[in-house]
C-alpha cells in the first residue's frame, strides 16, 4: 500500500510542477513585457515633455551662429535620459536606441538588427510594434520596437535638405548624413531591449522551492497517513485476524474486545464475536455427542 500511494504522490506532484512551470513561464514573460512597456511609455514620454516644454525654450538658440543645442530634439533628450539610467548598475544590461538608417547623429546608425526592424516597418505601413527575443552578447534579450515617422513638416526643417537645416546644425553633424527624409516616411525605429535571464532565473528558483515544498508536504501527509491508519485499522485488523485463528482452535481463550469500537472495527468484532460463540456452542455439541456411548 506505501508504494501505490508513493506512487500517486510522486505522480502528483509531477503533474502540479509541471502545470506551475507553465504557470511560472506565463507570469514571467507577462513581467517582462510588462517591464518593456513601462520603459518605452518612459522613454516616449521624456521625448514628449522635450517637444512640448523644452524645445519652444531652446529651439531659439539654434536659429543663432552658436553650437548647435541638441537638448532641444527629442530623441537626443530620450537617449541622454536614458544613458543617466543605465548608469546605475541594475540597469546595465538594457538598452534604448533610435536607429535611423540614415540618421543625423551617427551613434543612431541602424545596426544590421536594427535596420532589418526598420525594413519590416516600411514595408508593412500597418505594423506599429514588434516585440521578439533578440541574441546579444550578453545573452537573449527581450525587445521591443515601434516605427519612427516623419509626420510632421517641422521635422524636415532639419531632416530634408543642407539648405533648410540651421548653420549650427551643420556645423556640429555635417552636412552628409541626416538629410533627404521625406513626410510619411518610415525613417528608423525605438528599440527598447530589457534582459529576460534573470527573470526566468527566478522563475525556476520559485518553481523549485514551490516543488521542495510540495514533496515536504507529501511526505509529511504520506507519514502522518501511514501511521493513523496502521494505529486506527492495520494493527486491530492484525490482532482480529490473529484472534480469529486462535479462536478457530481454542474458541474458549479468545474475546474479540475490540467489539465495543463504534466503527467497522468494532462491527467485525461484534461478527467474530457471534461466530465464536457459535463455534464453541457447536464444539460443545461435537464434543457431548462423542462422549454419549
Ligand atoms: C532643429 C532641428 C531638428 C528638428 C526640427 C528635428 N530634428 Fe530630429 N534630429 C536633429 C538633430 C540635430 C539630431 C541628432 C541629435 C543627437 O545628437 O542625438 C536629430 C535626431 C533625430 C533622430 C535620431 C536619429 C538620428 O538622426 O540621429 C530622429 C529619429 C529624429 N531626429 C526624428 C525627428 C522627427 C520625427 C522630427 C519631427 C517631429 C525631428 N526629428 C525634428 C535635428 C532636428
Amino acid at each position: 500500500m506505501a508504494i501505490t500511494l508513493s506512487a500517486i504522490f510522486a505522480l502528483s506532484i509531477l503533474v502540479a510542477v509541471l502545470l506551475l512551470n507553465q504557470l511560472f513561464g506565463l507570469q514571467a514573460r507577462s513581467l517582462i513585457d510588462q517591464r518593456s512597456s513601462f520603459f518605452m511609455d518612459a522613454m516616449l514620454a521624456v521625448r514628449e515633455y522635450t517637444s512640448k516644454d523644452v524645445n519652444p525654450i531652446v529651439a531659439p538658440l539654434n536659429e543663432g551662429a552658436g553650437a548647435f543645442r541638441p537638448e532641444s530634439v527629442p530623441s537626443y533628450s530620450a537617449q541622454t535620459v536614458f544613458s543617466y539610467l543605465k548608469a546605475k548598475p541594475e540597469y546595465r544590461e538594457y538598452s534604448y536606441r533610435e536607429a535611423a538608417l540614415n540618421p543625423t547623429n551617427l551613434r543612431d546608425k541602424a545596426d544590421s538588427f536594427e535596420t532589418g526592424v526598420i525594413e519590416r516597418f516600411r514595408n508593412e505601413p500597418s505594423l506599429t510594434t514588434l516585440a521578439g527575443e533578440k541574441n546579444t552578447p550578453l545573452g537573449p534579450m527581450h525587445f521591443v520596437a515601434r516605427p519612427i515617422k516623419i509626420t510632421k513638416e517641422s521635422c524636415l526643417v532639419c531632416h530634408s535638405t543642407p539648405a533648410r537645416a540651421p548653420a549650427s546644425q551643420l556645423l556640429t553633424y555635417g552636412d552628409s548624413s541626416g538629410f533627404g527624409w521625406k513626410l510619411n516616411e518610415i525613417v528608423g525605429a525605438q528599440i527598447v531591449t530589457v534582459p529576460q535571464k534573470a527573470v526566468f532565473e527566478a522563475k525556476d528558483r520559485s518553481l523549485f522551492t514551490t516543488a521542495l515544498l510540495f514533496v515536504i508536504a507529501f511526505v509529511a501527509v504520506g507519514l502522518i497517513t501511514n501511521s493513523v491508519l496502521n494505529q486506527l485499522i492495520l494493527r486491530p485488523m492484525r490482532e482480529i485476524s490473529r484472534k480469529a485463528e486462535e479462536a478457530s482452535v481454542t474458541p474458549a481463550t479468545v474475546s474479540f474486545d475490540e467489539r465495543s469500537r463504534s466503527d467497522e472495527i468494532g462491527l467485525l468484532a461484534r461478527s467474530f464475536e457471534r461466530m465464536k460463540q457459535s463455534l464453541a456452542i457447536s464444539m460443545q455439541m461435537l464434543k457431548d455427542r462423542q462422549g454419549r456411548p
